[in-house]
Formats: C-alpha cells, sequence, structure tokens
C-alpha cells in the first residue's frame, strides 16, 4: 500500500554563526508530497556567486538541524539522498529516492557568505 508523505521547505533564515540572513536563498516548491518509493527533487536558488559553501540541513519537529550535505565544491551522495551543486546557475539541487516515511521532514539549504 502506498503512503503520502510530506516534506516541506522552509524559507532559509537562520542564525548559525557563519550564515548571513542578508544572503537571499530560496528554496523550490515549499512543500512537496510524494508517494512511497517515489523519487524526490528540492532546489534551492542563491544569490551570492562569491559564496564558497553551500550546506543541506534536515529538522524534525522538536529536535536540531542534521547537516546531511556540505559541499565546497561538487554534489555528494550519501545513501538514497544525493546533492549537486551549479554554480555558474547558483542552483543547488537535493534529490531523495525511493522517498520512505522517515523522509517526511523540513529540508533546509544554508549558504555560507564570504
Ligand atoms: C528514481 O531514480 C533512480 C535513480 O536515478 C531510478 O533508477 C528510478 O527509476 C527512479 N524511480 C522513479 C519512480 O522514477
Amino acid at each position: 500500500m502506498e503512503k503520502s508523505l510530506g516534506a516541506s521547505f522552509l524559507i532559509f533564515c537562520l542564525h548559525l554563526g557563519w550564515v548571513s540572513c542578508q544572503q537571499k536563498v530560496e528554496q523550490s516548491p515549499p512543500t512537496q508530497i510524494v508517494q512511497e518509493g517515489e523519487n524526490t527533487t528540492f532546489s534551492c536558488h542563491y544569490s551570492d556567486s562569491t559564496s564558497t559553501r553551500l550546506q543541506w540541513f534536515r529538522q524534525d519537529t522538536g529536535k536540531g538541524l542534521i547537516l546531511l550535505f556540505n559541499i565546497v565544491s561538487e554534489g555528494k551522495q550519501k545513501g538514497r539522498l544525493r546533492s549537486t551543486i551549479n554554480k555558474k546557475e547558483l542552483l543547488s539541487s537535493l534529490y531523495i529516492t525511493d522517498s520512505q516515511p522517515e523522509d517526511s521532514s523540513t529540508y533546509l539549504c544554508a549558504v555560507e557568505p564570504q
């Protein structure tokens, strides 16, 4: 039986020490409902081309941030999760293959200012 999973994104503005809230980061789509077993893609557009580092986090209700990816120059793979970065287009994507109930979460991307 298939279950619907909800995964949502927040417009990013966190105070994590090195993260600037001046930095404009847009994530899309804001909320995504996927079926179990489907692939999911989330995109993060950022505005500062001098940024040297991009990070993806997940945050579960009542818990802290969990760092998923720390991208300096190229995308990475971690189990069913994959991240890519296109510095020309100022775009990073997070892919989840074979979505599972435990993937339901809020995902955030953060860009480190120069
Ligand atoms: C999800 O992505 C994987 C790896 O790219 C692919 O093999 C698979 O067919 C995709 N599944 C669906 C449901 O699109």
